[in-house]
Formats: C-alpha cells, sequence, structure tokens
C-alpha cells in the first residue's frame, strides 16, 4: 500500500502534493491564499466556492464558480460543472482549484482537480467547522452517486489546508455542533493531551471564532487525524479508528435523507457513537463513563434523535450495505476498549445492532 503511495509521490514535480498535507492556521485567509498562489500564474487559478460564503470572498481577484452547497448538490452534475468551468478557462495540468465552502465544496473541488487530467494541485479553504476538523484534511474526495453517499470518490491530498476560524462568525449553531461532534469523535480515539476532557468542559454556547482554546481544540483535532492518515493513508487498519460513531452515524444519515429535514452529517455521528458505546461497554470491555457523559451531552445539546420504531430494521439493512464492510452478511464496526484505545474491525451481529438501537431510541 505504501509503494503504491511512493508512486504518487514521485509525481510531485507535477502536482505537489504532500500525503500528509500540512495545515495552515491564520486569522486573515485572504493573504495566506494570496501567498500560497504566488507561484501559479493567475490565469490557471480557479476559486470554487461555496454560496453562503459568495458575499465574504468577493471579488478576490482569481476566477471563481460559486456552486450551492448541501448534500443534495453533492453529485456528478456539480463536479462535471467545475470541470466545464475548467475546460473553458484552458486550464492546465499546472492549474490549481481551491475550494472555499463546507465539506461538500471540499470533497468536491477535491474530486474534480484529482480527475481533471489526471490531476491538478488544489487548495482547501473550510469554512465549516466539519470542514475544517474532518472533511478537508485526509485526503478523501468524492460525491454521492444513486443516492449513496461518497461512493464515487478518489483518495487525492491537497497541496495545503487553510484553517481560519473567523469563517465561524457567520456559521448557523446546529452547524457549529454538527462538526463539533467530530471533535468528540476524535477525543474519544486519540486522549494524548486529555482532548475528551478539554472537549466535554468547553463552553459551545459562548463559542466565539477567535476563541484561543476553540482555536486549539480544532488545531488539536487536525493533528490526530493527520497522523491517524499519516501512518494509514488508505484505510487499511489505524484510519479505520477514525469511523468510530460512522456505522450507525451513517444509516441514520442515509435514511433521514428522504425525509424533509435530513439529519446533518455530525448529528448522526453523534448518535452513532451512543450506539457504538453502549456496544464497546457490552462487547469491548469499555468503561460505562464516556458513555454516560456522551449521553448526557447529547440530551443537553443535540436533543434526542427522532426514528419511528418500524425504521429498525431499515437501519440495520442500510448498515449491512455500508462501504466498510467486507461481505454483505457482515456489519463491520470500530468500537472502544477505552477512551484514547479504538477497537478496529470489530463485527457485530444484527441482533447487537439492534439492541444498540433499542438502547439509543430508549434514552
Ligand atoms: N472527505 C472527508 O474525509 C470527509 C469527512 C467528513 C465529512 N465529509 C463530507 O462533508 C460534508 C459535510 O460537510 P459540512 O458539514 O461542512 O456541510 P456543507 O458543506 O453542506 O455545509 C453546511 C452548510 O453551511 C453552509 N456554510 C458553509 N460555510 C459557511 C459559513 N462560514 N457561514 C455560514 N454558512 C456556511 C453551506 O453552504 C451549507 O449550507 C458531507 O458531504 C460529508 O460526506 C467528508
Amino acid at each position: 500500500m505504501q509503494d503504491k503511495f511512493a508512486y504518487l509521490q514521485k509525481k510531485h514535480y507535477l502536482c505537489p502534493r504532500k500525503l500528509d498535507n500540512t495545515m495552515i492556521v491564520t486569522a486573515n485567509w485572504k493573504d495566506t491564499l494570496a501567498s500560497l498562489l504566488a507561484r501559479f500564474d493567475r490565469e490557471q487559478v480557479l476559486l470554487v466556492v461555496d454560496a453562503a460564503v459568495e458575499e465574504t470572498v468577493g471579488e478576490p481577484g482569481w476566477n471563481k464558480v460559486v456552486i450551492e452547497a448541501g448534500e443534495s448538490h453533492k453529485t456528478l452534475d456539480t463536479v462535471q460543472h467545475i470541470w466545464d468551468e475548467l475546460f473553458a478557462r484552458t486550464i492546465t495540468r499546472h492549474g490549481v482549484l481551491v475550494g472555499i465552502g463546507g465539506g461538500v465544496v471540499t470533497d468536491l473541488t477535491g474530486f474534480a482537480a484529482g480527475t481533471y487530467k489526471r490531476g491538478i494541485s488544489y487548495i482547501n479553504i473550510p469554512t465549516t467547522l466539519l470542514a475544517m476538523t474532518d472533511a478537508s484534511t485526509g485526503g478523501k474526495t468524492g460525491c454521492n452517486y444513486h443516492g449513496i453517499k461518497n461512493s464515487v470518490g478518489l483518495f487525492y491530498p491537497p497541496l495545503e489546508t487553510v484553517i481560519c476560524p473567523q469563517w465561524l462568525r457567520s456559521l448557523p449553531s446546529r452547524q457549529f455542533m454538527s462538526g463539533w461532534a467530530e471533535m468528540l469523535k476524535t477525543g474519544l480515539i486519540d486522549d494524548t493531551k486529555n482532548l475528551w476532557s478539554r472537549l466535554l468542559n468547553f463552553d459551545v454556547e459562548a463559542s466565539v471564532s477567535d476563541d484561543v482554546e476553540l482555536t486549539g481544540l480544532i488545531k488539536d483535532c487536525i493533528s490526530v487525524k493527520e497522523r491517524i492518515v499519516a501512518s494509514d493513508p488508505q484505510e487499511s487498519g489505524l484510519r479505520k479508528a477514525l469511523n468510530l460513531g460512522h456505522t450507525f452515524g451513517h444509516a441514520l444519515e442515509e435514511m433521514s435523507l428522504d425525509s424533509p429535514s435530513p439529519l446533518l452529517h455530525g448529528y448522526a455521528v453523534l448518535y452513532g457513537l451512543i450506539a457504538e458505546l453502549y456496544l464497546s461497554v457490552t462487547l469491548s470491555g469499555c468503561p460505562k463513563e464516556p458513555l454516560q457523559q456522551l449521553t448526557q451531552y447529547m440530551l443537553h445539546y443535540y436533543g434526542q434523535p427522532q426514528c419511528k420504531c418500524s425504521d429498525r430494521e431499515r437501519l440495520v439493512q442500510l448498515m449491512h450495505q455500508d462501504k466498510k464492510n467486507a461481505h454483505l452478511t457482515d456489519i463491520n464496526c470500530t468500537l472502544l476498549h477505552r477512551i484514547g484505545e479504538p477497537a478496529i474491525n470489530q463485527c457485530i451481529s444484527t441482533e447487537q445492532a439492534l439492541e444498540a438501537w433499542e438502547f439509543l431510541f430508549s434514552l
């Protein structure tokens, strides 16, 4: 697996990407971007801008294409729209895309960059908490296809990720809490800097974008993900730890896609964490404390998940279809032995899955 990536690194002269891309934390994303783009021909730059931040981006002096964000736009049509803009501007293999937006925009930008002329460089400027701490690090790019989330995509890391917490000023609180749930997950799988208790004790309701502690927590969560991804870029082992909460979470998220108000990704992950911590206690010897702490946290900040009893069979069916499973009969899950000690490749039965859903919906 490592050799495969060594081959990619040989393309350095063409697409100078680092597989463990580094984050730049800045209070002024425009100046940082200008210095990163200084070595590119101005005509060879295309910004892909999330409609929600179009006004803040303004007229930055580079070509730009604005795309509607939200999961319903994470499609091949939008990717095609970006490719069309690249062709229309005769951008060559020495060009660069810059994705400025939430996780939908950064995932789409990376995918368009990775597939255009067999790969051009791209830079991520995430503008949601979730995109900063999760989506724009680690090199996973893609779009939804046939209604299945991220079913078409590439591992294709960005040249650079520019983190500017100022973006969070305009972010609605539900979107903030969605990103926060992924940060809580990070605190559960790696506690080297006492992340879990720092996250639990941080006053999320009073959070402001220039809060020093918040910036520190964002940096620490990104560093955990970077470290894990660097050791296992293509998710053959340790990287699966990052999937904690996602086996149950994705099923809830996918089922809600048809509803008038689909669940935000992070909310689904938070509920998935509760179900998977329940199984960690019953199957992996995990102490009860993190489950109790997270349950209290959920009831206070996220509310209970809504689900009809009849949905449970459907949820389990969706879990069987998860792309992380090796066989259709499996449900592959990441659990926890204790905080900071994930247990990857745990196979759970349909009955165990139903029991965990039962626990979650009884809270
Ligand atoms: N590549 C990865 O490793 C990875 C990891 C986690 C999630 N993801 C993907 O990320 C996506 C979710 O990302 P998201 O939560 O950022 O959702 P999103 O991109 O849909 O953004 C959420 C909403 O916030 C708006 N928005 C963006 N920035 C804003 C700002 N500064 N102020 C106000 N509004 C703003 C967007 O227009 C959108 O309406 C999913 O598609 C998920 O699959 C990818």
